[in-house]
C-alpha cells in the first residue's frame, strides 16, 4: 500500500472528483493510491471515502497554501473547480490559479485540469447573437475555464487538459429531467434545435481521468475532450420513453426563452447551448468517443446510463 502513488483529487466528494476516488479505490491491483480532498473530513461523504479506503485530507480551494500541503508528496493532482457554487467567473480562475500555484509548489508530476473552451474564440463580446454576461463572457463557466488553461501552461505543468461533456446526472441533481408540460405530457426542454449535444455520465470523467493517469506521460502536454455520446433532444426524448414506459418529447425552444427561465445560471446555460448548437460542427469534433472508450472500456452511452439510472429521475 505504502509505495502506490499518491493522486490527489479535488472536489472529492463531488461528482467528478468522486467518480475519479471511486474508480482508483474500485482497482484493487493499481499503482496509485487515493488522497481525497475535501473541505470537510467529518462530513457524511468523506466520512464515507475513508471507510471505502481512500486517504482523506481537508483543503480549500481559495486557500492555497491548504491545498499546496494537500498535493504535497502526490505523483498526481485531479483538479476541478467549482462554479455552481458560486456563479462567478472571475472566482473561478482565481481558483483554478490557486490549483495550478499548487500543482506547481508542490512539484506533483501529472495534473490533470479539468476544463472547458473559451468560447469567446468563436463568439466574441462583439457578436450579440447572445448577451454578454459578467461584463466579459458569453458562456462564464466555459469561457473562465478555458481562459484559466494558461495558469496551468505558462507554469510549464505536466499538465493534460480534459475537455469535459454534460453530464446525464444533470436530469437527477440540476433539474434537466424530463418535467409534465401544461399538457400533462413529459418534456425535455433545452435550445439545441435537432443539433447534437456532446453528452456523458459523471462517472465515466473519473473513469477516463484514471485512465490518463494510468498511461503515464502519454498525454502530458496534450489537450483531449471526452463524451459518451452525441445525442440531440429528439434522440433522448425516445430513448427517455422507451426507458421510462411513457411519452418524453423534446421540448425545443429559442435560447433567448431558455435564459429567461429565471433559475440561477439560467442566463449561462442559455448561452451554453445556443453554442453547442451553433458550433456542433467545431464543438463535437473536440470531443473524442472513441479515445474515452479507450481510457475507459466501460464508457456508457445515453440508453446504458439510463437503463440503470432511471429511478433516480425525480418525474414531477
Ligand atoms: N454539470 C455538468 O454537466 C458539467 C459538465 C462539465 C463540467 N462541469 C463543471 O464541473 C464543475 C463541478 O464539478 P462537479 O460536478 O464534480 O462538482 P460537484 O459534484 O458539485 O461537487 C463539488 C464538490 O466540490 C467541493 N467544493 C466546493 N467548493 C469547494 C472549495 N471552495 N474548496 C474545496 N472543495 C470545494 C465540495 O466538496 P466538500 O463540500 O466536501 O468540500 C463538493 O463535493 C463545475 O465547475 C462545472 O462547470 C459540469
Amino acid at each position: 500500500m505504502s509505495d502506490k502513488r499518491v493522486i490527489a483529487v479535488g472536489g472529492a466528494t463531488g461528482a467528478q472528483g468522486g467518480s475519479l476516488v471511486r474508480a482508483i479505490l474500485r482497482d484493487k491491483n493499481s499503482e496509485f493510491r487515493a488522497r481525497a480532498i475535501t473541505r470537510d473530513a467529518n462530513s457524511e461523504k468523506a466520512r464515507a471515502l475513508t471507510k471505502a479506503g481512500a486517504e482523506v485530507v481537508e483543503a480549500d480551494v481559495d486557500d492555497l497554501q491548504s491545498l499546496v500541503k494537500a498535493f504535497e508528496g502526490a505523483y498526481g493532482a485531479f483538479c476541478v473547480t467549482f462554479f455552481w457554487e458560486h456563479f462567478s467567473a472571475e472566482k473561478e480562475k482565481l481558483q483554478a490559479k490557486n490549483m495550478a500555484e499548487a500543482a506547481k509548489q508542490s512539484g506533483v508530476q501529472h495534473v490533470i485540469w479539468s476544463s472547458l473552451e473559451d468560447t469567446r474564440r468563436w463568439i466574441p463580446l462583439s457578436d450579440d447573437r447572445m448577451p454578454t454576461l459578467q461584463e466579459k463572457y458569453k458562456v462564464p463557466h466555459f469561457d473562465a475555464k478555458g481562459e484559466a488553461n494558461a495558469f496551468f501552461t505558462e507554469r510549464q505543468l505536466p499538465v493534460t487538459i480534459l475537455n469535459t461533456s454534460f453530464y446525464w446526472e444533470n436530469m437527477i441533481h440540476f433539474g434537466t429531467g424530463p418535467k409534465k408540460g401544461e399538457n400533462g405530457k413529459l418534456a425535455i426542454t433545452f435550445p439545441m434545435g435537432d443539433k447534437q449535444l456532446p453528452s456523458i455520465s459523471s462517472e465515466d470523467i473519473g473513469k477516463c481521468a484514471y485512465g490518463i493517469f494510468k498511461k503515464g506521460s502519454e498525454y502530458i502536454g496534450k489537450t483531449i475532450g471526452i463524451a459518451g455520446e452525441f445525442i440531440s433532444g429528439a434522440q433522448m426524448a425516445a430513448v427517455l420513453t422507451k426507458a421510462l414506459g411513457q411519452e418524453v418529447v423534446y421540448n425545443d425552444v429559442p435560447p433567448e426563452v431558455y435564459r429567461s427561465f429565471g433559475f440561477p445560471g439560467a442566463d449561462d446555460m442559455g448561452n451554453m447551448f445556443q453554442f453547442k448548437r451553433d458550433f456542433e460542427k467545431e464543438y463535437t469534433a473536440s470531443r473524442d468517443i472513441s479515445l474515452a472508450r479507450k481510457l475507459n472500456p466501460d464508457l456508457q452511452d445515453f440508453q446504458t446510463w439510463l437503463a440503470k439510472n432511471k429511478d433516480r429521475i425525480p418525474l414531477e
